[in-house]
């Protein structure tokens, strides 16, 4: 499927660039961005050349300006639900990609774009990002996951105060609230995203897969997510990756992982 809306880089290391490119529309998410979206992650899935992901958006303005607004006009409850939802089952695919994904927020991440960047494992920004889930000014409410994955990553308290009042906050305030793990100057986020990116693809593929799984397990009760920790756990221990890795610190060496 050729794209119209992503640009795809994959680098020799297996890290895969994908932007978002509709930068006169601040990148904005229309049916096309969704699609190809949905695409893209459901063949880096199972395609071994790719190791790990970095998502951002094209220009040097916006990550992601939310939802296509333009879409929106006269959109019906039975519509509107269907429209949530098929976002939502997208940015699930980014979430159990399996894979390492970080979003490099490079300007506006409202709305949708807000919450594709929860989606992401993790997220860095340049300083001149921008955060907010602005929907209430449209009478509605953010409806691609910010309602669960916002309070579940910055808690609560500041999850409601940012929906509820629909404010945008610089990159700094984002970092204080641990909603991104690392600011970068807009020329060096690329880099800096990369270098979390390979530093995570050096280690064992299936661990990594195995500890993502695992942390998706995070919001279970306790006993729960321990129980599913424990076996997952089991598994990485029947992995050769597993048996090379022991050997490797015994015998003083670096490991070489093959993923299985
Ligand atoms: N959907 C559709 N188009 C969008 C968009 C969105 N979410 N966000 C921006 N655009 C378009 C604008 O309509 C404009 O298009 P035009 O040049 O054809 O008129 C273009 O992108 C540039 O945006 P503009 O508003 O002129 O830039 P700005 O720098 O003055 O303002 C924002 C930037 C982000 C503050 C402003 O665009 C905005 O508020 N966007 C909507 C954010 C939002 O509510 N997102 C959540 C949606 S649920």
């Amino acid at each position: 499927m050729p794209y119209t809306t992503l640009l795809v880089d994959v680098d020799s290391h297996g890290i895969a660039i994908v932007t978002i490119n509709r930068p006169s529309k601040l990148n904005a998410l229309n049916a096309d961005v969704i699609s190809e979206l949905d695409d893209w992650f459901s063949k880096a899935e199972n395609d071994s050349s790719v190791k790990g992901v970095i998502l951002t958006g094209a220009g040097d303005k916006s990550f992601v300006a939310g939802a296509d607004i333009a879409r929106f006009k006269e959109l019906s409850g039975e519509e509107g639900q269907r429209f949530a939802a098929r976002g939502q089952s997208v940015f699930n695919r980014i979430e159990n990609l399996g894979k390492p994904v970080v979003a490099a927020v490079n300007g506006f991440a409202l709305g949708g774009g807000s919450e594709l960047a929860l989606a992401c494992h993790m997220r860095v920004a340049s300083e001149n990002a921008v955060f907010g889930q602005p929907e209430v000014n449209l009478g509605i409410i953010p409806g691609y996951g910010g309602t669960q994955r916002l309070p579940r990553l910055v808690g609560k308290g500041l999850a409601t105060e940012l929906i509820l009042t629909g404010a945008m906050i610089p990159a700094s305030r984002a970092y204080e609230m641990g909603l991104v793990n690392h600011v970068f100057a807009p020329e060096e986020l690329l880099d800096g995203a990369k270098k979390i990116v390979s530093k995570i693809t050096s280690k064992a593929p299936v661990a990594i897969a195995l500890s993502l799984e695992a942390l998706s397990h995070s919001d279970l009760p306790q006993a729960e997510g321990l129980a599913r920790e424990a076996e997952l756990f089991g598994k990485a221990c029947d992995t050769e990756d597993f048996t090379e890795g022991v050997d490797a610190f015994l015998e003083k060496r670096k490991a070489e992982f093959k993923g299985r």
